[in-house]
């Protein structure tokens, strides 16, 4: 049987790398973000599978409850949800400049949205259980090394990841009785829109040696995790983090 994935901000960057590894192993895909459909339609097309794009905020509770009704209703199960979409703060500002509008939206966006998209999910996964045990299901969140690297000129990224590094764990324990795996992913320095303002920034930090695997990490590099995750190539290990950042976290001396 063919399964299904949502990859939330599926049609870019990061969660776009996602895709297309799921999309090349055969999953069906639903994919969601904020441009409208035909914007996104040449990109949706390159995937080679069955695509489903809705376009939905997922920080509000219309947009997550719609994105999984139009799952549920176009490919009758949800096997696996990657929590991916996530923004930057609108601008990067000294903590003790920065705005409690911008805290808001980037706490939102990057944990409210995934932790409450992940309860919706989470019931209709178990409503699935209960009609076919063995059928395999996972959650993956992709949060990135800000869960534990501190940057004060983006404070409310930082909190936000954290959180949601808490939120996999937590989802991961209540999850377990109905065999449901719950991961983490966390990015180092990924070459994507979002990054694309801090360029030579990171280069230069990357040439005087940052990271272990000197280079910019790629949206193909997280999609190849995913994937393996999704497959379930990474059993017995529900509620742990993989950390794809090239070394960057390892303290050296
Ligand atoms: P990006 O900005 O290139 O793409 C983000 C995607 O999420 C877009 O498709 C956008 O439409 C969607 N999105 C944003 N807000 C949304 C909302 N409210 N509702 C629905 N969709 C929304 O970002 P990138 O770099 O691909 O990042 C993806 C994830 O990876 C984010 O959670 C980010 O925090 C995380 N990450 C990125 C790193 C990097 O170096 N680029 C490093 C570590 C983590």
């Amino acid at each position: 049987m063919m399964k299904t994935a949502i990859v939330t901000g599926g049609t870019r960057g990061i969660g776009y790398g996602i895709a297309a590894a799921l999309g090349r192993e055969g999953w069906r895909l639903v994919l969601c973000g904020r441009r409208p459909e035909e914007d996104v339609r040449d990109a949706l097309r390159a995937l080679q599978t069955e695509v489903v794009y809705v376009q939905a905020n997922i920080g509000s509770a219309e947009g997550r409850a719609r994105l999984v009704a139009r799952a549920v209703e176009r490919f009758g199960a949800i096997n696996v949800l990657v929590n991916n979409a996530g923004i930057g703060p609108r601008v990067r500002v000294d903590m003790l400049e920065a705005s409690e509008e911008n805290f808001e939206e980037v706490l939102r966006v990057n944990v409210q949205g995934p932790y409450f998209l992940t309860q919706a999910v989470a019931r209709q996964m178990v409503a699935q259980k209960q009609q076919r045990k063995e059928e395999a299901s996972c959650i993956v969140n992709i949060t990135s090394i800000s869960a534990t690297v501190a940057s004060v000129n983006r404070g409310e990224y930082c909190v936000a990841k954290a959180g949601l590094s808490m939120a996999s764990r937590l989802w991961a324990v209540r999850l377990a009785e109905y065999g449901i795996a719950v991961y983490e992913v966390r990015p180092g320095i990924i070459a994507t829109d979002m990054t694309a303002g801090v360029k030579e920034k990171y280069d230069k930090l990357i040439a005087n040696g940052l990271l272990l695997e000197p280079r910019w990490g790629t949206p193909e590099d997280i999609g190849k995790i995913v994937a393996a995750l999704a497959r379930g190539d990474m059993p017995y290990a529900t509620g742990q983090v993989i950390v794809a950042d090239g070394g960057l976290t390892i303290t050296r001396l």
